[in-house]
């Protein structure tokens, strides 16, 4: 039986945990302020807040709730559009109404919850670029954005008396948020058990759900014995020992992408993923489930490959190792048996001389799958190539470490001719299956990039001509 709270109300429930949110929040509950545009993941109509107790502190973010496994609910606290309702408009929906941010409405309540999650979220600095980026996951057909941006900007002004400490009380003193939010976290304590959420022996794994729900619209895993690994608290962490880095497969990619201490060791780790999905998707997408689905586009697969990561995977109490880039053998196939889990993906900690690169072109900036991404990771010695390996995606059925561009890079000093034997190679070992000169156009690009990167004095534009 699942138990959590929606809204002001717990919930007792023996609906499948595989099933979708929405439906169960639309369905069952009647509450059909949570709109369902797309079932994708893409529009953000479906946004709700899902709150839960970390280390002791209520934290709320957003989710797609077309997207996410009710199982993933349990113990937390739902808030839809409803649950934010005060007696008058509240301070996020006046911003919205006063800025003509609403036109048919339909988008409407997923940009309300979006802007709620800015609210809510202690992490980040209060200013626009933040706001913005909270709606990165919103879809709007009528408005156009600019009144959406103004209505960001007006959400920013009124939150500049917010206080970092208490909040919550501020938040609900200054008509955002409904007086019952000052009872949740005594409640959620309640029926929050004892032991954390813990990965099972066996049962199909279901993370995050991005990937799953996606390709089940009908919330179809609703049966069966599941493993559902979302915040499983000893795989939910990145932790740093004997030279390497740890990431436990259930991190999220806001988490990933969030670590102060990685961007020490990749300064540019958050600009990178600040282009995969919306917050929303990345607040829900774990790096074990981005391995595991084995697309072809991985954005942290590609990343993680480049670092010749390696897997520990369990199964039936028995550990064994694997390269990542033995791991993925064709589109969406992965070497492993179907309830292995993933348990961490380790690398070697890069050092001064070590010097990574990533690129990825898409039509859009949020939301949109890789049209071509690559990674590059090398280590100078004196302007020589010691190590080398460079990957790329979104070019056949799965994501590829070129072996022999790899190779030939060894003992060579970056330069035009380094970079035009390195494209001819390059060029040899990828079989792009569609739009075949436009994607090859586009690696000889991104390998130039990175060496241009890594290298700008001894590298000129000269070598694309
Ligand atoms: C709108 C949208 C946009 C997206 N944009 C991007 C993008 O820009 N870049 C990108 O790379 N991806 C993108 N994705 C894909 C997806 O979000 C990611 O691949 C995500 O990391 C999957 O993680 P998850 O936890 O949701 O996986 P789930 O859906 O829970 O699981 C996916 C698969 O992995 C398996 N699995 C999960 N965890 C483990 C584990 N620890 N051990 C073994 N097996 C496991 C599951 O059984 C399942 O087969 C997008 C998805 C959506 C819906
Ligand atoms: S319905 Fe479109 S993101 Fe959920
Ligand atoms: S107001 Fe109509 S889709 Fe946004």
């Amino acid at each position: 039986m699942l138990n959590f709270i929606v809204n002001n109300k717990e919930v007792k429930t023996d609906t499948p945990s595989g099933s979708s949110l929405v439906d169960f929040i639309r369905n069952e509950l009647h509450l059909y302020g949570t709109k369902i545009g797309c079932r994708e993941g893409d529009c953000g109509a479906c946004t709700i807040l899902v709150g839960e107790i970390k280390d002791g502190e209520l934290k709320y973010q957003t989710m797609n709730s077309c997207l996410m496994p009710l199982g993933n609910a349990n113990h937390k606290h739902i808030v839809t559009i409803e649950g934010i309702n005060c007696p008058e408009l509240t301070s996020v929906q006046a911003a919205i109404l006063d800025n003509n941010g609403t036109q048919c409405g339909f988008c409407t309540p997923g940009f309300v919850m979006s802007f709620y999650g800015f609210c809510l979220n202690a992490d980040k600095e209060k200013n626009l670029e933040n706001a913005i980026e909270a709606i990165s996951g919103n879809i709007c057909r009528c408005t156009g954005y600019k009144s959406l941006e103004k209505a960001a900007a007006a959400v920013v002004s009124k939150l500049q008396s917010m206080p970092g400490a208490e909040a919550m009380a501020w938040l609900v003193k200054n008509n955002f948020l409904p007086d019952y939010f000052m009872d949740i976290p005594g409640k959620l304590k309640k029926i929050t058990p004892s032991k954390p959420v813990a990965v099972q022996e066996s049962g199909y794994i279901i993370a995050g759900g991005t990937d799953i729900l996606l390709q089940n619209p009908e919330g179809a895993i609703e049966s069966g014995n599941l493993n559902l690994v979302y915040g499983a608290s000893a795989y939910s962490r990145i932790k740093f020992t004997d030279g390497k880095c740890y990431i436990g497969s259930t991190t999220t990619i806001k988490d990933l992408k969030e670590s102060l201490e990685l961007r020490k060791y990749i300064p540019k780790l958050e600009g990178y993923l600040k282009l995969m999905a919306s917050t929303p998707i990345r607040n829900m997408a774990t790096v074990g489930g981005n391995i595991a689905n084995s697309s072809p586009i991985g954005d942290v697969c590609v990343i993680l490959m480049a670092f010749d990561s390696t897997l520990v995977l369990r199964h039936k109490g028995e550990t064994r190792e694997i390269k990542l880039k033995d791991f993925l053998i064709g589109y969406k196939k992965v070497n492993k048996e179907p309830e292995e889990f993933i348990e961490w993906i380790y690398f070697d900690l890069p050092d001064e001389n070590t010097h990574f690169s990533y690129e990825k072109i898409s039509k859009r900036g949020h939301l949109d799958m890789a049209t071509a991404n690559s990674a590059m990771r090398v280590v100078l010695a004196d302007g020589v190539i010691t190590k080398a390996s460079f990957v790329v995606g979104a070019l056949g059925p799965t994501i590829r470490y070129l072996e022999k561009t790899s190779a030939y890079l060894l003992g060579k000093k970056i330069s035009n001719q380094t970079f035009q034997e390195a494209n001819r190679i390059a060029q040899g070992e990828i079989t792009p299956r569609s739009r075949a000169e436009y994607k090859r156009s586009l690696v000889r690009q991104q390998l130039f990039i990175h060496l241009m990167n890594f290298s700008p004095g001894t590298i000129s534009l000269e070598a694309l001509k």
